[in-house]
């Protein structure tokens, strides 16, 4: 039962965020906002699920969901909203659009074939969001199973949780029927990976058997070294720049308003074992509001880990700003708070992080740092009634 004192603070506007400036609220969160009051003063009951109301189906994504098809027809974006428009649910839609990625070999940041940890090991992570059903779930540290991102699901359907790490995500998956592999290399990945522990200096990584006799300095020296080399190597071309950190986000919406998202990758490559970035983590690499839409990330994980970046994004939704402003205010956010090293001369970062960022009228905008004017082609992927497309992604900084 909601206490009178708050049902009345509620209604006086007390607890909205932005209460100095109500205008800057759009008028669908006020609508939001005023309904959910109504139907809990009629029931008395906690919080009200929000009413849907109708949209355009749409679904966006990072670039890779309009470039690979596993040797099929249709692309991720192009597959999740002929689903979605065919009146499949709008998770199950993108979850099924993602798997093209993961399933494919030919992209090697995300699923089977993604680059492994510094052991040789693909570990990946997912994390998914149903915005009608407040569902969420999450898997990190996982091997041995192609497509993280139905282990997510059925984390979010079939548990309490909302995230399983390493080997009891793997246990679950067993245990839900998921077939577990000995190894997701391809024979490309794992000649990525000894390309790489060539170039590294061995006595930066000594045999996993030594691991206990390093010092945390010579740990923070490895890690240093070991992500030089990575950009070393994607400066030759010999792996996708935009692939080192992995990953693949996609969010959709119906036209009953329903939004969903869903992220998954083999975060980044070669990293030390056992890391996990933004991917998995809800509010970091992705965030869903059924009231207001949807925001996921690519990029470097750690920037994004520290600053729950996505949720950050969706709050600004709903505080009325528009898909790209939304995405810049946190871009800002993250600069404001990154470490000196990882600033270049100029002050700016030495890093990327994208958004991907869909309103529940299906708007929706790609940020980034460094966008498409960076001169690195730099796009996302967009399908909607015009059909499947890359559109560029606006730079905060070029
Ligand atoms: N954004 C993916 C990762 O850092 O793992």
């Amino acid at each position: 039962m909601l206490k009178q004192q708050h049902k009345d603070r509620i209604a006086r506007g007390d607890y909205m965020i932005d209460k100095k400036s109500p205008s800057a609220i759009n008028r669908r969160t006020f609508i939001g906002v005023t309904s959910a009051i109504g139907a809990m003063a009629a029931s008395g009951a906690g919080p009200a699920i929000a009413q849907s109301s109708s949209s355009r189906p749409v679904v966006i994504s990072s670039g890779n969901g309009f470039v690979h098809r596993n040797g099929g027809t249709e692309t991720c974006v192009e597959r999740a909203y002929r689903m979605i428009t065919e009146g499949t649910d709008v998770l199950e839609s993108l979850i099924a659009g993602v798997n093209i990625v993961e399933l494919d070999p030919e992209d090697a940041s995300v699923g089977y074939g993604g680059l492994p940890d510094a052991w040789g090991r693909v570990t990946l992570d997912s994390c998914c969001m149903h915005g009608p059903l407040k569902r969420a779930g999450g898997v990190a540290a996982l091997q041995g199973v192609r497509t993280p991102s139905n282990v997510a699901k059925a984390v979010a359907d079939l548990t309490d949780h909302h995230l399983l790490v390493a080997q009891g995500a793997q246990d679950f998956a067993r245990q839900m029927g998921f077939s577990i592999e000995e190894d997701l290399n391809t024979e490309r990945s794992r000649q990525r990976y000894l390309e790489w522990r060539r170039r590294i200096d061995p006595s930066h990584y000594p045999d996993p058997n030594r691991q206990a006799q390093l010092t945390p300095d010579a740990y923070r020296q490895f890690a240093r070294e070991s992500i030089q080399v990575a950009e070393d190597m994607a400066a030759e071309g010999l792996i996708d720049p935009e692939h080192l950190y992995g990953t693949i986000n996609c969010n959709g919406v119906n036209n009953n308003g329903d939004v969903c998202g869903v992220t998954t990758t083999s975060g980044l490559a070669w990293k030390i074992p056992g890391r996990v970035g933004d991917s998995p983590i809800l509010g970091a690499g992705l965030y869903v509001s059924n009231d207001h839409g949807a925001a996921g990330s690519t990029g470097r994980g750690e920037a994004n880990l520290y600053n729950l970046a996505s949720f950050l994004v969706v709050e600004e939704l709903r505080r009325g700003a528009d898909p790209k402003d939304a995405g810049m205010i946190a871009l800002q956010r993250i600069w404001e708070n990154t470490e000196t090293r990882l600033l270049n001369e100029n002050r700016e970062p030495t890093f990327n992080v994208n958004f991907y960022v869909l309103g529940k009228d299906g708007r929706h905008a790609g940020v980034a740092f460094y966008g498409a004017s960076s001169g690195n082609q730099r796009n996302y992927a967009v399908c909607d009634e015009n059909g499947g497309r890359h559109e560029p992604i606006e730079g905060l900084i070029r």
